[in-house]
């Protein structure tokens, strides 16, 4: 047994990814997703074909009415948690910064960055030795977009995970004493959907080629560096960074 695992966004792309191979390590696993209940119950029924545990639970991320109860539901219905993958991100149509509207800024921010952080705050309440907690690990999903700031496509998102990178690095200080790891991975391009949702589906096959690697990345090669940030494998790192990016 590995633990009790909250993935958030994990319908599908590397949430989806992730909760697959953690449940093959044992972990039971909560998979929680905002809109799409059919993709969700086909990732916790292809764990439970497997012999895996698994529970589906709809909340927005980025409200904490949601988040508190996502969090008491795993309590309720799998058990105290060990480990939270901050991964539910969104992104919006490509365009250039003076063609952002005030919407749209704060929906990227309010799913990319609020929603890390209120689930980094429950997840610490259960986890913290300091809240009588067992401790546990944290792997906050960022982008290599923190990096590279994405011009003329998604600035707001890069900027949404700029900050994750400093949430990464002040809470894992803020708990390092209280038994939490916390670390990021930074994928690079990715097939998923997400990028249908920035306006270019085929965006991997045509950045990929170009990549040092020469080909974009899956959910499993990102998933692989998030579960080995969680295990006991990597007992001593914290406040540091993967980046699954093809070497870019
Ligand atoms: N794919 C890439 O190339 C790439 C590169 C770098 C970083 N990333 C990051 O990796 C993470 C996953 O990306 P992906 O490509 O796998 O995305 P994806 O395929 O678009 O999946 C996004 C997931 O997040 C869920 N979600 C969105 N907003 C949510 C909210 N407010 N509350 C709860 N769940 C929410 C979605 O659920 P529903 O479908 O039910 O709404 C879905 O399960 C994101 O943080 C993204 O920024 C991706």
């Amino acid at each position: 047994m590995s633990g009790i695992l909250l993935i958030t966004g994990a319908s599908r792309g590397i949430g989806a990814a992730t909760a697959l191979l953690a449940a093959r390590r044992g972990y039971r696993v909560c998979v929680n997703y905002r809109a799409n209940a059919d993709a969700a119950a086909e990732v916790v029924a292809r764990i439970a074909e497997e012999g895996g545990e698994a529970v589906a639970v709809q909340a927005d991320t980025g409200r904490e009415s949601e988040v508190e109860r996502l969090f008491t539901t795993v309590d309720k219905q799998l058990g105290p948690l060990t480990a939270l993958v901050n991964n539910a991100g969104i992104l919006f149509t490509q365009c250039r910064v003076d063609q952002l509207d005030e919407d749209r800024i704060r929906r990227v921010l309010t799913t990319n960055v609020v929603g890390y952080l209120l689930c980094a705050k429950h997840a610490v309440l259960r986890m913290s030795t300091a809240h009588g907690g067992a401790g546990g690990a944290i792997v906050n999903v960022s982008s290599a977009a923190a990096r590279l700031g994405s011009p003329g496509e998604y600035v707001d998102y890069a900027a949404s995970k700029g900050a994750v990178d400093s949430l990464t690095i002040g809470l894992a200080l803020e708990v390092a004493a209280e038994g939490i790891r916390v670390n990021a991975v930074r994928p690079g391009i990715i097939h998923t959907g997400i990028h249908a949702d920035g306006g270019e589906p085929g965006r991997v096959d045509r950045i990929g080629p170009n990549l040092p690697m020469r080909r974009g990345g899956y959910p499993e090669e990102v998933a692989e560096a998030i579960l080995w940030l969680l295990s006991d494998q990597a007992s001593y790192i914290t406040g540091t960074f993967i980046d699954a990016a093809g070497g870019r």
